[in-house]
């Protein structure tokens, strides 16, 4: 299918332009697809909570509002709370950002909305939970997604009664699960083979929602589909590589669980090392998702485990000239223990010992209560060998912008226009806002749930690629814990 959304002149031609892709060849995956016809049931468990509240329901009902879903799904919430889905939805609709002419079908979404209150433990709650569903599958067929925005404490009791009590009699079962994935190998590694032993890895779906930009999925087309860039993408060629993440703001409050992470857990082992292995990994051999996911692992294989040495962590204090919040420190949020040495920042280089990358430093950047918002990458090509310049060149470096304002853009030199035989930089610009003026990008989450729907994992962590992430950062981790590693201050 050669669909071209550029273009897309307005938001319906652009959906429409989906709702195909959704239904085409491309999306048939190893025998799965998008079952437009079929009832599927879509549960959120730990319905009652932050992430429930903040994502999930927005997204579903964006997709809902969209068409993008298949025609007969359901929704269910469940939590211990007893609550009900008017409760539910008003604590939602802050977030739903719902215009004035989308009031009906708003309504048709939450009629499609059911809640039940049970507890994480107890398997006659989901054995009753069962009977309930089942009273909306009357058709021969249906399918059932499991989405667990709970805290990891209860993810092995839930996920026992779910695999005992809740597998669609009819039709496939697909569990999706958020981070943390544990917080070192071995408890990685238990939950991994908790989840082995329940479900085979068809049915999980590991989220980073990072895979769900449009930028890093764009990483494997620019560099696979472009001669310009591929045979340069190497040591002989590239100096460095930087992937980082900043963030404006502090914990605001909510520093209780960031605490027991830290910044190098709850950005750079996942979002970022994600980053990496794709900017990194040699060609698949196909674009089928374990094709890709292969190459991910082999990738992961050859990087070393990072030093400590090669490592600098941060924690923000507040800046006395600042405003407002700026003027707080990590440890003035209630909810970080006294005297906390968890590091708000932290900067890695990362080495890969392979023919492809022997020698070039990858340096992760991640960090809370930064200068602005922003999240990239950026291959930095080296010197002109040669010059005839004296050294006026600067290197090249080609930018993936990730958010915010997706954005590509390399830049070069070029002679200063008129008559002066002089040079400076400017860029080769692709900012997907003007190119792509009219086209809906779809949000990450709204990507991912429906790769679910599709039976697309390609976007998801393997576990294989989770133990190899967690190989990598362990025992910096365990260094840094043991050792009381004390962080640099940063305002
Ligand atoms: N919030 C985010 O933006 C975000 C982002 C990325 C990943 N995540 C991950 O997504 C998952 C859910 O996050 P969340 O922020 O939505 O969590 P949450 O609000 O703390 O918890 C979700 C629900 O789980 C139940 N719950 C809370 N603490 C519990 C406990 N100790 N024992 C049993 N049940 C408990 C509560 O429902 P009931 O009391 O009604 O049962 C709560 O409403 C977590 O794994 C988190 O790490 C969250």
């Amino acid at each position: 299918m050669n669909q071209n959304y550029t273009n897309c002149s307005n938001r319906e031609k652009c959906l429409a332009l989906y709702r195909d892709s959704l239904r085409s060849k491309e999306m048939d995956h190893d025998g799965t697809h998008f079952d437009q016809q079929i009832p599927h049931v879509f549960v959120i468990l730990g319905a009652s909570g932050d992430l429930a509240r903040k994502k999930i329901y927005p997204t579903l009902w964006w997709l809902y509002r969209d068409n993008l879903l298949p025609t007969n799904t359901i929704f269910y919430g469940y939590a211990r709370s007893k609550t009900v889905i008017k409760e539910i939805r008003l604590k939602c609709h802050q977030y739903m950002k719902v215009k004035d002419e989308e009031e009906e079908r708003y309504e048709e979404f939450w009629k499609l909305n059911f809640y039940y209150a049970g507890s994480y433990d107890s398997r006659t709650d989901f054995e009753k939970f069962n009977q309930e569903l089942s009273h909306h599958e009357r058709n021969p067929f249906g399918n059932r997604i499991f989405y667990l925005a709970l805290p990891p404490s209860v993810f092995e009791s839930c996920t026992v009664h779910i695999k005992n009590a809740c597998m669609a009699p009819k039709g496939w079962t697909r569990i999706i699960i958020e981070k943390p994935f544990g917080k070192d190998s071995a408890s990685s590694q238990k939950l991994s083979d908790h989840l082995a032993s329940l479900f085979t890895e068809q049915q999980i779906y590991r989220i980073d929602h990072y895979l769900g930009k449009e930028m890093v999925q764009n990483l494997m087309t620019l560099r696979f589909g472009n001669r310009i860039f591929n045979p340069c993408w190497n040591r002989d060629n590239i100096a460095s590589v930087q992937v980082s993440f900043k963030e404006p703001f502090g914990t605001q409050g909510r520093g209780g669980y960031f605490d027991e992470f830290g910044i190098i857990r709850d950005i750079m082992q996942n979002h970022l090392l994600q980053i990496l292995t794709l900017a990194a990994m040699e060609k698949p051999t196909s674009c089928l998702p374990d094709d890709i996911r292969n190459e991910k692992v082999k990738v992961l294989r050859c990087i070393q485990e990072v030093d400590l040495n090669d490592v600098v962590l941060g924690q923000y204090v507040g800046n006395p000239e600042g405003e407002g919040e700026a003027k707080l420190s990590y440890l003035d949020d209630p909810t970080v223990p006294e005297g906390s040495l968890t590091a708000t920042y932290a900067m890695a280089v990362l080495r890969i010992n392979n023919e492809r990358w022997d020698g070039v430093p990858f340096i992760l950047k991640c960090g809370k209560a930064l200068n602005e918002r922003k999240a990239e990458v950026r291959i930095q090509f080296r010197d002109v060998p040669g010059d005839i310049f004296d050294g006026k060149p600067k290197r090249n470096e080609l930018v993936i912008r990730v958010q915010p304002g997706e954005a590509l853009y390399v830049k070069m030199m070029v002679k200063t226009p008129g008559m002066a035989f002089d040079m400076e930089e400017t860029e080769l610009d692709l900012t997907y806002s003007s190119r792509y003026e009219n086209v809906k990008l779809p949000d990450a989450y709204e990507r991912l749930i429906l790769d679910v729907f599709c039976g697309s994992q390609m976007h998801f962590v393997r576990s294989d690629e989770l133990s190899e992430a967690w190989r990598i950062f362990t025992p910096l981790l365990h260094k840094i814990e043991q050792e009381r590693i004390v962080p640099v201050p940063y305002k």
